[in-house]
């Protein structure tokens, strides 16, 4: 079992530079199918959610050839498989994006139920009701969604709720569908921008992406393409409040300051202090934290995989503050581990009051899902004494070597791996 070990209590100060985004390359892979020549794509992120759509993409019949650190090319035009297995799927929540793209290429596609973080319930209803406008028929069985169309032809899909995968599969399905598609009370995340744009690259037709009407005008074939995939929002963000959480001074690189306008706001009304440039983004923090309160939402608003984080910034603030939780039902699971490093939240449903203590002490800590994995880290790094963080594959999912980022701005934090046998010796004495 791998863990985190961090000692608290150090400054970060330095530079670093941010991966590619985790959500847009996990649906730019799958697009990739779409396309009837090789596509190159760069700036993808070291991350275990990426070798997953690696590997089905190679499972399926596509070439990956890696040409660098970050960036492959991926040749789909022996795609002869059209099954994501449960083995695969149930480990990425984005597996459903091989739906739309095999569908929009093929007609047909089989792909396990998504897994993913567990964040309450995640349906899949409206990614449905977009095929469905689309044309094609679904089956649930043995846990596999099976799709299948003779023909799909643009239409209206209205989504009942603002859903990122569900806007972003649709776009997949129907880019070359017959005629022109509408999505109305479509997403407007910069992935759904990412994911329009490289298509629009490979000669579709997208337009309006990043408002909340998108429309795609169908078209026959697509080319290959050279993408850079957009730097991550939530990876930056996380970085922007590891530095506030240690009153550090971080030089933020391979930022769009435009998408963590959000984020930026908030922590000024926290008293962090924030200088924009073109490309990146300078966090400090020489006065005293104060409290704030803050609600997610879809975009443009603050984003639901930066609550943890900033929850935990607040724990450190003057005051109460209170967060409210507008996306996920469970995303508070994390406020145990808090707790246990002397946090004061009280949770009722969806929202969570903060007594800023000013200060949190090392525990040690299992991360419950990706973002509350990282909020363990940063309280980590804020914390007296040492923090021992398990179940990272969490983290890992998401996070392009964040130990090493973290460790090159000053942080003492390393990644141990203890054997099986003494984690369980060590979790019954614990238990005992
Ligand atoms: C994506 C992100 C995830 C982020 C979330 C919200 C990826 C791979 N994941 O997840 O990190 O937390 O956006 O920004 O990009 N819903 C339905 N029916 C559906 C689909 C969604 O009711 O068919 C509901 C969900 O239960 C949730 C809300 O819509 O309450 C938003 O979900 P959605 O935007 O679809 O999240 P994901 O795309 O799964």
């Amino acid at each position: 079992m791998e863990k985190f070990i961090v000692k608290g209590g150090r400054r970060l100060t330095g530079e670093v530079t941010i991966s590619g985004a985790k959500n847009a390359a996990v649906a730019l892979l799958p697009a990739v199918i779409l396309s009837d020549e090789p596509c190159v794509l760069e700036n993808v992120p070291n991350i275990s959610d990426v070798n997953i759509s690696l590997r089905i993409l190679k499972e399926m019949g596509a070439e990956v050839t890696m040409l660098g650190k970050d960036s492959y090319r991926i040749d789909p035009t022996r795609i002869d498989k059209f099954c994501v297995p449960y083995e695969t799927a149930r480990k990425m929540r984005a597996s459903y994006y091989f739906l739309g793209a095999l569908l929009g290429k093929f007609n047909k596609a089989r792909v396990s139920m998504p897994g993913g973080c567990p964040l309450g319930d995640r349906p899949i209803d409206q990614h449905l009701k977009a095929f469905s406008a689309l044309g094609a028929e679904y089956t649930l069985s043995q846990g596999m969604i099976d799709l299948r169309a003779d023909k799909l032809c643009g239409t209206q899909i209205f989504l009942d709720v603002v859903s990122v995968g569900a806007t972003m599969n649709a776009i997949l399905a129907a880019v070359k569908a017959e005629g022109l598609t509408i999505i109305e009370n479509a997403a407007r995340e910069p992935h759904v921008v990412d994911l329009a744009n490289f298509l629009n690259s490979m000669g579709a037709n997208i337009m309006g992406a990043g408002t909340d009407v998108i429309k795609i005008r169908g078209v026959n074939k697509l080319y290959g393409t050279n993408y850079a995939v957009i730097p991550d929002q939530i990876e930056a963000g996380t970085f922007m409040i590891a530095a506030a959480a240690t009153k550090g001074d971080v030089l933020i690189k391979n930022v769009t300051p435009k998408h963590l306008e959000s984020i930026t706001k908030k922590l000024e009304k926290i008293g962090v202090n924030i200088e924009q440039y073109d490309d990146s983004i300078r966090v400090y923090v020489d006065g005293p934290l104060v409290k704030t309160s803050v609600k997610t939402t879809p975009h443009p608003g603050f984003p639901t995989d930066m609550q943890p984080q900033i929850a935990t910034l607040l724990t450190l603030a003057e005051g109460t503050s209170i967060v409210t939780e507008g996306v996920w039902e469970q995303r508070f699971r994390y406020v145990d581990e808090l707790r246990r490093m002397g946090a004061d939240i009280s949770v009722d449903g969806k929202v969570a009051v903060i007594e800023g203590t000013g200060k949190l002490m090392g525990a040690p800590v299992k991360a419950c899902d990706l973002r509350a994995g990282a909020a363990l880290i940063i309280a980590g790094l804020a914390a007296n004494g040492i923090t021992e963080i398990e179940d990272i594959f969490h983290i890992e999912r998401g996070y392009d070597c964040m130990e090493g980022k973290l460790r090159a701005l000053g942080a003492d934090i390393e990644k141990v791996n203890i054997p099986d046998d003494a984690a369980q010796n060590n979790q019954k004495k614990n238990a005992v």
